[in-house]
C-alpha cells in the first residue's frame, strides 16, 4: 500500500532510512515516496482503463512542482482552483488542454489568464460566474469550454467541513437551474457549455454516495439530450478515501467497478480529479521529540512539528498514525506510556495526536506522522513565525530535496 517500512527496526522510505534523512535535512521534514505516488496514480488509471478517463490530479492536495511534474510525466492532467495553482500547473509543463479549473470565487483576472492559456474546462459554480466567463471570453475572442458544476444534494459520510455535494454547501448549481442554463445555452455566445462536473466531498470511503450522485446526473444528461442539449464530458471529481487508521475504503478497482456502468449510461468523456488517493499515503511528516513533559493530568510529547505544519488534526480532529522512526520491541523493563503528541504553537488545539502509546519514548527520538502527503504541506502556514518545512522525495536509494526549508529571511522578505 505504501513504501514506508521498517528494516531492522528502523523506518525506511523505499531504500532510504528516515533517520538519515532527518540528520541530513533536519526536522520537521516531509518525506515522499515516488514509487507510492506513481503506483497510486497507476492504480486509478488501470482501474478505469475500460473508459480511459482524463485523470486530473487535484493540486490542492499537494502542489509541489516535483510531485505534480512526476504525475504529469505519467500522463496526468491537473485540477486547479486559483491563479496561483494555474501558475504552478503551467510550470510543470502540463498541456493546458489537460487543466480543469473549479472554485466558487474565480476573479476576472484569474478567468482571463486561464482563458488566454486555453485550459480545457472551467467548472462553473454560479450564474454570475458563467456570465463573467462569457464576457471575458467575448473580449478575448475565444470560445471557452465550460462544465456546469452540479450540487446533487447528496449527503456523504465524512467530516462536515469537507462535504461539498449537499444542498446547504456553497458549491455547484442545483439541477433546475442547471437545466435552465443548458436549455438556454445560446445566451452565452462565447461559451461552449458541454460538460457537467460533480464533486460531493472528500475522504469518502464507500461507493454508494458516488453512485447515487452519478446516477442522478446520468438521468439528467439523458433528459437534456432528449431536449437537444449536447453534453460531451462528465467530470466526477475526486473524493476517494484512504486508510488513516482503521477505515476500510473502497479500492480504486471497486470504485471503478461500481461507477463505470453508470458512467457508460451517460455516454460522455470522463474526467476524474483525485487528490488524496494519489498523494495521501505517499508522504509522511518526520518530527523530533523536543521534550517529554509529565503533568498530573497528562503526558505530553512536545515535538518540533506543529499545527502550522500539519493542520488536519487541529482542524478536523483527523487521525494520523504516529510511529517511532526507531521501533522498540517490547521487553519487560521497557515502559509503554501514553502521550498527547503536541507541537510548539501557542494554542491548546496544537496537537498531532492524542492518547498515543509509545514504548520507551525518549527526548530526541524521531516520530513519523503517517498519511501526511495530502493536505499536509499544502495547508501549512507560517503561524507563530515558523519557517515552513523542507520536502524530500525518495526514489529507490536516492533522496532529492524538492523544497528547501524556509529561512528567517524568507519570513519577512515580502514585508515593506
Ligand atoms: N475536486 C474538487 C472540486 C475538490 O474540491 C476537491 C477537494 C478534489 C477534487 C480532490 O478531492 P480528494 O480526491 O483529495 O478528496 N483539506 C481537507 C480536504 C479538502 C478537500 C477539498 N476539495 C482535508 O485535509 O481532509
Amino acid at each position: 500500500m505504501h513504501d514506508f517500512n521498517y528494516k531492522h527496526n528502523n523506518l525506511y522510505c523505499e531504500s532510504v532510512s528516515i533517520e538519515e534523512l532527518a540528520r541530513k535535512y533536519g526536522t520537521p521534514l516531509y518525506v515522499y515516496s515516488r514509487n507510492t505516488l506513481i503506483n497510486h496514480y497507476r492504480k486509478i488509471k488501470e482501474a478505469f482503463s475500460l473508459i480511459n478517463p482524463l485523470i486530473c490530479f487535484s493540486m490542492k492536495a499537494n502542489s509541489n512542482l516535483s510531485i505534480c511534474r512526476t504525475l504529469v510525466k505519467e500522463g496526468a492532467g491537473l485540477d486547479i482552483v486559483s491563479g496561483g495553482e494555474l501558475y504552478r500547473a503551467l510550470k510543470t509543463g502540463v498541456s493546458s488542454r489537460k487543466i480543469v479549473y473549479a472554485g466558487v470565487g474565480k476573479t476576472e483576472k484569474e478567468i482571463e489568464i486561464a482563458i488566454r492559456h486555453q485550459i480545457l474546462f472551467f467548472n462553473v459554480e454560479s450564474i454570475p460566474e458563467l456570465r463573467l466567463i462569457n464576457k471575458v471570453a467575448g473580449r478575448l475572442g475565444i470560445r471557452q469550454k465550460v462544465a456546469v458544476r452540479i450540487n446533487p444534494d447528496i449527503k456523504a459520510r465524512t467530516h462536515k467541513y469537507i462535504t461539498t455535494g449537499h444542498g446547504e454547501n456553497k458549491f455547484g448549481i442545483d439541477f433546475e437551474t442547471a437545466k435552465t442554463i443548458f436549455l438556454n445555452s445560446d445566451k452565452y455566445e462565447h461559451l461552449n457549455i458541454s460538460g457537467i462536473h460533480v464533486h460531493i466531498g472528500s475522504q469518502i470511503v464507500d461507493a454508494e454516495p458516488f453512485i447515487k450522485a452519478i446516477e442522478r446526473i446520468a438521468d439528467f444528461i439523458k433528459d437534456l439530450e432528449q431536449r437537444g442539449a449536447g453534453i460531451r464530458w462528465l467530470n466526477i471529481g475526486g473524493g476517494l478515501g484512504i486508510i488513516y487508521s482503521n477505515e476500510r475504503p473502497q479500492t480504486a478497482r471497486e470504485y471503478a467497478k461500481a461507477v463505470i456502468p453508470v458512467l457508460k449510461r451517460a455516454m460522455t468523456n470522463v474526467i476524474l480529479e483525485p487528490g488524496r488517493f494519489i498523494i495521501g499515503n505517499a508522504g509522511i511528516l518526520v518530527t523530533r521529540v523536543n521534550y517529554l513533559k509529565e503533568t498530573p493530568g497528562k503526558n505530553f510529547a512536545i515535538v518540533d512539528a506543529g499545527m502550522n505544519d500539519l493542520i488536519r488534526p487541529s482542524l478536523y480532529g483527523a487521525h494520523h498514525e504516529i510511529l517511532p522512526v526507531r521501533s522498540q520491541s517490547y521487553a519487560g523493563s521497557k515502559k509503554i506510556r501514553t502521550f498527547d503528541v503536541v507541537g510548539p504553537i501557542c494554542e491548546s488545539g496544537d496537537f498531532l495526536g492524542k492518547n498515543r502509546k509509545f514504548i520507551d519514548l525518549k527526548q530526541g527520538d524521531l516520530l513519523s506522522v503517517m498519511g501526511a502527503g495530502a493536505y499536509g504541506f499544502s495547508m501549512s502556514s507560517n503561524y507563530n513565525s515558523r519557517p515552513r518545512t523542507a520536502e524530500v522525495m525518495v526514489e529507490g536509494t536516492k533522496a532529492k530535496l524538492i523544497r528547501r526549508r524556509e529561512t528567517y529571511e524568507d519570513l519577512i522578505k515580502t514585508e515593506l
